[in-house]
């Protein structure tokens, strides 16, 4: 509704969230948003770019979530900007930034929670890595922030593989009004996915995190000609000839996140876990075999 103009509305209790949702449902304009952590970068901004062209309204969420964190000393060291941040959501034409405070959004007695089974025991969601209670704190803090924005259409990264399958399932399956929809990965020069927490790396670490995009691109290279084994295989040989070991390197499918052993089974992708220098990044490269995915 904003749109062209530098109006930018600021947010910060659930009950001024839920005054502008009426007026906006009243508006009968159509809701574009974009949940973050705030950090924002480029990858971030894309989401914003992209409701900007497909509503009338954007909104944009911060709020570092302390469900979906295991460790507490991983919440306090994730990044905050708020000065930034909000310079991002204007310069992208945002309409309404959202930026709630933990006790408001989750009052004493809050107990509930959203829990997507299967797709969150595999990759992150397994017991060596994150495990699944990482998810159910995504998937909780989403419902709730899709019942509070009620958008037509909320916006997640190709990045985050696993997170856009299960919150793509939970909103089918809980029948959420919003439509799903998942933005392709955005990429540094030489390949290393835009991430808040690229921050963390040290010049060094930043050089050999280039080795994990070209894992990706090594494995899905080699599995189109040799098979999906050998593509890990060769993804693998790239990590270890950088002196990295992956938590995981798997092929996937994009939506159910089932293994996946032939190259020509559907949609699928890559998928990897890695800490470099004490920084775990994950990324994926999805494989588009049948070609047909044009069409839709
Ligand atoms: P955050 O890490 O801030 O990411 C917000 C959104 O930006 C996610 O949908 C993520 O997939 C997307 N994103 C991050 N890096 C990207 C990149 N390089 N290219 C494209 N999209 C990218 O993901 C979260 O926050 C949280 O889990 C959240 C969904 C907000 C729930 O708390």
């Amino acid at each position: 509704m904003n749109a062209g103009t530098e109006t930018l509305r600021l947010v910060r209790s659930v009950a001024d969230m839920e005054e502008a949702r009426e007026d906006l449902r009243r508006s009968g304009a159509t809701v574009g948003f974009v949940p973050t952590m705030g950090f924002l970068h480029e990858g971030h901004a894309t989401l914003l770019r992209r409701a900007r062209s497909e509503s009338d309204f954007v909104v944009l969420s911060i709020f570092v979530n302390p469900k979906q964190f295991d460790r507490g000393s991983d919440l306090e060291r994730y990044p905050r900007d708020e000065e930034r941040d909000l310079a991002v959501a204007r310069a992208e034409d945002t309409d309404l930034v959202f930026l709630p405070e933990v006790d408001d959004l989750y009052p004493e007695g809050f107990a509930t929670s959203v829990e997507v089974s299967g797709l969150t025991d595999v990759l992150c969601g397994s017991e060596a890595s994150r495990g699944a209670g990482h998810f159910r704190g995504v998937t909780t803090v989403v419902s709730l922030l899709l019942n509070l924005v009620d958008p037509d259409v909320a916006y997640f990264g190709q990045k985050d593989a696993q997170q856009a399958a299960v919150i793509s399932r939970m909103a089918s399956d809980l029948r959420f009004r919003s439509r799903i929809s998942v933005v392709p990965t955005v990429r540094e020069a030489d390949g290393l996915a835009l991430s808040s927490r690229n921050s963390r790396l040290n010049d060094e670490g930043r050089l050999r995190a280039g080795i994990v995009p070209a894992s990706l691109e090594r494995a899905r290279e080699v599995a189109l000609g040799e098979g999906v084994p050998a593509g890990i295989e060769a993804g693998l040989a790239v990590l270890r000839e950088g002196g990295l070991e992956p938590e995981y390197f798997e092929a996937r499918n994009i939506e159910d996140l089932t293994e996946v052993t032939e190259a020509d089974d559907g949609e699928w992708m890559f998928a990897v876990a890695v800490e470099v220098d004490g920084v775990r990044l994950i990324d994926n490269l999805p494989v588009n075999t049948g070609g047909e995915e044009e069409a839709a």
